[in-house]
């Protein structure tokens, strides 16, 4: 999902016109997007950034027409996806025929049944890692928030896709090789229609994090495709299994590795981002902290945090739903048309490039009532029902539609259960806390956290 940012000299036109527009554009990506898109009311928006002028699709009905009802004219190709490739080969988020041969595995896979069986796992995964937190607590040592949901995210992730066949070492070096990337491909990301030729700044970088990836990820399937590792319940031998027969000699190994590696980019960062996010926002809404922590103490006492109490944890919930309202770590998805089609009476032409942005959509006032305002209560049970289904979707939309949304709603709810169940984080330091120039949407600053104990009180 990656963020595409803008250069000097940018422009914008609002049904056609093209007037000056904002070099706040390369700076804040997100909010300018934004600005752009609640101007425009809803219309399709043209920016003018250097030689490409993608059209910024915001209005529910017009995010659906590309994702769904039109949704085969609007492919994961072009410029702006190309620098990924490089870590994610070409598998469940490319498109065309090896994508929806990876779909079809995987949506077999990610199935609430499989996510409910691998629970208890997961569970007992969150509860020692967040446990590992407590000589913070003790001696009240400052943690970074995003590297430390990372951690915890990592971990449960990575029990799903490697079950208990990488070290923690190991699964360590991912998270390393994935933060270096996301940084390293910026430039590229910046100057898509650079040629590979040229080096640029990062790609160094880029280059020794997929060997990294690869050095870790590639021995566990070459164990599992050849039957030395057990063959477990987790997701490389569901992939060995569905690709046995598709290599020269047996299972063929690239397809796995670049499936595997993209459901491991789509899983944690987007849910730790989440979770960092979190604690700026309870920090500026006190109320909703003492609510949510009063639910967590009500459900899960003092701990641990099981699968069980999920479904209870319904505040919990709709506190997440409305953090990926305002902060949707996939805030922007781009598309490149492969034919002419008109949006919305705009006429996009075959080969241009459209972006979809939750964050955009997410924040127009013709299908949100005080829409910069965080509150939970959107969320209650039966008020989705009067929304437009496409002014809510932080996990995409169609046939690219997310596959993790079972893991997130076991997974987030009981990382949050379990850290508040324990501790009562303050948050350390000024914001405001805006988004990053980044692939994801991750907070700008820093967020550092002092966790006090939670029997010590709250906030
Ligand atoms: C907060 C957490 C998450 C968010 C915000 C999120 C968001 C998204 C979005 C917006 C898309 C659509 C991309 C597009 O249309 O181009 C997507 C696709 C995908 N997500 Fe997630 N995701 C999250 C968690 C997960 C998890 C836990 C998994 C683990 C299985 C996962 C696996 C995938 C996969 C495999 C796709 C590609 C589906 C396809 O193209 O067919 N995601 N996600």
């Amino acid at each position: 999902m990656p963020f595409v940012g803008g250069v000097p000299r940018i422009r914008h036109a609002v049904r056609g016109t093209l007037t000056r527009a904002m070099p706040r554009l390369a700076r804040e990506p997100a909010d300018s997007l934004a600005s752009l898109g609640v101007a425009a009311g809803g219309d399709v928006v043209r920016l003018r950034l250097g030689p490409f002028r993608p059209y910024l699709v915001t209005h529910p009905d017009h995010v659906q027409h590309v994702l769904r009802g039109n949704w085969t004219n609007y492919v994961r190709e072009g410029m702006f996806w190309r620098p990924l490739n490089r870590l994610l080969g070409d598998g469940i988020l490319g498109d065309g025929d090896t994508w929806a041969g990876s779909r079809k595995i995987l949506q077999q896979v990610f199935t609430a049944k499989y996510v409910t069986s691998l629970a208890g796992a997961i569970a007992a995964t969150i509860d020692t890692r967040v446990a590992e937190l407590d000589r913070h607590a003790s001696t009240g040592r400052p943690v970074d928030a995003a590297r430390e949901m990372a951690a915890i995210v990592n971990q449960s992730v990575v029990r799903v896709l490697f079950g208990d066949a990488i070290s923690r070492e190991d699964s360590e070096r991912l998270i390393t090789a994935y933060h270096t990337a996301d940084a390293a491909v910026s430039f590229r990301l910046l100057m898509p229609f650079l040629p590979y030729g040229i080096r640029v700044p990062g790609d160094r970088a880029f280059l020794a994090a997929v060997r990294t990836v690869d050095d870790v990820v590639l021995p566990v399937i070459r164990r599992r495709a050849a039957g030395t590792g057990a063959d477990g319940d987790d997701v490389v031998s569901a992939l060995c299994r569905a690709h046995a027969a598709d290599g020269v000699d047996g299972v063929d190994e690239r397809r796995v590795r670049d499936d595997l590696v993209s459901v491991y980019a789509a899983a944690s960062e987007t849910t730790a981002t989440t979770l960092t996010w979190l604690w700026p926002v309870l920090d500026a809404h006190p109320e909703v902290a003492d609510a949510l922590c009063d639910e967590i103490a009500d459900v899960v006492g003092s701990g641990p945090a099981r699968p069980e109490h999920v479904p209870q944890l319904r505040y919990t919930m709709m506190v997440l739903s409305e953090v990926m309202r305002l902060y949707p770590a996939g805030w922007l998805f781009p598309r490149m048309a492969v034919a002419d089609d008109v949006i919305g009476g705009t006429r996009v032409r075959a080969g241009s490039m459209v972006l979809i942005s939750p964050y955009v959509t997410h924040r127009l006032e013709e299908f949100w009532d005080r829409p910069l305002e965080f509150d939970p209560t959107r969320f209650e049970p039966g008020r989705a029902e009067r929304r437009h289904r496409y002014s809510y979707f932080p996990f995409g939309g169609g046939a690219h539609q997310c596959l993790g949304r079972h893991l997130f709603t076991m997974d987030a709810p009981l990382i949050v259960a379990s850290l508040l169940s324990r501790y009562r984080p303050v948050l350390l330091g000024e914001g405001p806390y805006t988004p990053a120039p980044t692939a994801l949407l991750r907070p700008a600053r820093r967020v550092r956290l002092r966790l006090r104990q939670a029997a010590a009180g709250a906030v």
